[in-house]
């Protein structure tokens, strides 16, 4: 059952019966939003396979079609043919990042040692989101760059410089799109660039570099990469996103009446303390049919109905699932104690502040959800039905959706914000909580 409210468009949902089906996730943003970059940076051509159709890797393509590359799509294919390494053009307007971090953190890195000159902004959301961590390791590599703010905050704006120096950098938060910048500025440097992280993240970036050619060092949290001439354009089949899979899981477990299987997920294991979590709870979640695609490990899921027991989650493992996190809450209402988060402070910089709008959404819902510094403490409690605000949030308004199916409905403000990672979210809900389709 679908509503429309004026103004902001809506969703009604409603308690299901039993929640069954097969369902495929689209492509993984994160290996997306690489894969096109990467390949613009490259010689030669490169053909993309099962690219996200959500909207935040379209605004990296077209970034990157204002920079001169040259994109085709069509549907989930999309072909690039490199620029090589020194041949971005000089953007005519403000390079459009839209809602996404990654298009415009990956950007600054890419764009710092590119020589051209460049203005990179986006929606209101991105807008207010930090800048800092990429901005200022950026500069001491001789970039200059600059934004609102002293260059705290977007619109960023990136001067040609002749070229950047090698650098070691320690960033204070665990961010794969920290890393990710500062490896890609670091191919137009004139020495070697480290990156110490603290905490292990996505490695993506990494895997992508290596298969192009670059030469990386990897030694536990170091990474070192060695300037290049040129990066190879490579071919890339984009697993499912497991981000997108982790909502499914959810509903699978927590729903008494459920079987779902997911196809073709990627499993990379920097991406998947989620089913560690869901291991420590006791969730009825399989793995089948576990193969590599493109130097990626995939599989297909399954989760069924589960009793699950209370856990707790940290630092150590927030890097690792960053962007499940907040299905961790949902879960926890689920359980047979008190589950705790901490350790997720940086929740708090995302598309929204996660930690708030988890707290008050599931709250409004009827769950006891209390927001702590860096995290929640979580109180097995019943859902009632009531309205929510997703804060045009794509991930608050697909758990919002699980926890309307899950509790007595909900209504959803910000419903279509789901086009950001997953355009298909409501239709494939529909047909998984629709009893015989
Ligand atoms: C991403 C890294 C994470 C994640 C985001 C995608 C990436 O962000 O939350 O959805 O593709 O590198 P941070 O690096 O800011 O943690």
């Amino acid at each position: 059952m679908t509503v429309s409210t004026p103004g902001s468009a809506a969703r009604a949902l409603s308690p299901a019966r039993a929640v069954r089906g097969i369902v495929r996730v689209p492509g993984d943003k994160s290996i997306s939003h690489r894969a096109a970059l990467f390949n613009a940076l490259g010689d030669g051509q490169a053909s993309i396979t099962n690219f996200s159709p959500g909207a935040d890797c379209a605004s990296t393509l077209n970034c990157l079609r204002d920079l001169g590359v040259d994109i085709e799509r069509n549907g989930d294919r999309v072909s690039v043919r490199g620029s090589c390494l020194r041949g971005l053009r000089e953007p005519s307007d403000v390079l459009d990042c839209g809602n996404s971090g990654t298009s415009m953190r990956l950007l600054s890195g890419a764009l710092a040692g590119s020589g051209v000159f460049a203005v990179l902004s986006g929606d209101g959301s991105l807008r207010r989101r930090p800048m800092a961590r990429v901005v200022e390791p950026l500069r001491q590599a001789g970039a200059r760059i600059d934004g609102r703010e002293g260059g705290r905050l977007p619109p960023l704006v990136i001067f040609p410089v002749a070229r950047l120096r090698g650098i070691e950098h320690r960033p204070r938060v665990a961010s794969a799109q920290v890393k990710s910048a500062l490896l890609l500025a670091a191919l137009f440097a004139e020495a070697d660039t480290t990156v110490v992280e603290p905490a292990l993240t996505r490695d993506h970036t990494e895997r992508l570099l290596r298969a192009m050619g670059a030469e990386l060092e990897i030694s536990e949290l170091a990474i070192t990469l060695r300037p290049v001439e040129r990066l190879r354009c490579v071919d890339v089949e984009v697993p499912g996103d497991f981000s997108s899979a982790a909502f499914w899981l959810t509903l699978g477990v927590l729903h008494p009446a459920a079987e779902i299987r997911i196809q073709n997920v990627g499993l990379n294991p920097t991406r998947t303390g989620f089913l560690t979590i869901l291991q420590r709870m006791g969730a009825n979640v399989e793995l089948q049919s576990e193969r590599d695609v493109a130097g990626e490990p995939v599989a297909d899921l399954v989760a069924w109905s589960s009793k699950l027991r209370a856990t707790t989650v940290g630092a150590d493992l927030v890097p690792l699932a960053i962007d499940e996190i907040p299905l961790v809450a949902l879960l926890g209402l689920f359980a047979d104690g008190e589950t705790v988060v901490s350790g997720a402070g940086e929740l708090g910089a995302k598309e929204s502040d996660r930690l708030a709008v988890v707290a008050e959404g599931l709250s409004a819902l009827g769950g006891q959800v209390e927001a702590t510094a860096d995290g929640w403490r979580i109180t097995p409690s019943h859902l009632e039905g009531g309205r929510v605000d997703s804060a045009n949030d794509h991930r608050m308004a697909m758990l919002f959706a699980l926890a309307g199916v899950l509790g007595k409905g909900a209504e959803i403000a910000g419903a279509e914000s789901v086009s950001i990672s997953y355009p298909s979210f409501w239709a494939d809900l529909e047909r998984l909580t629709t009893p015989d389709s």
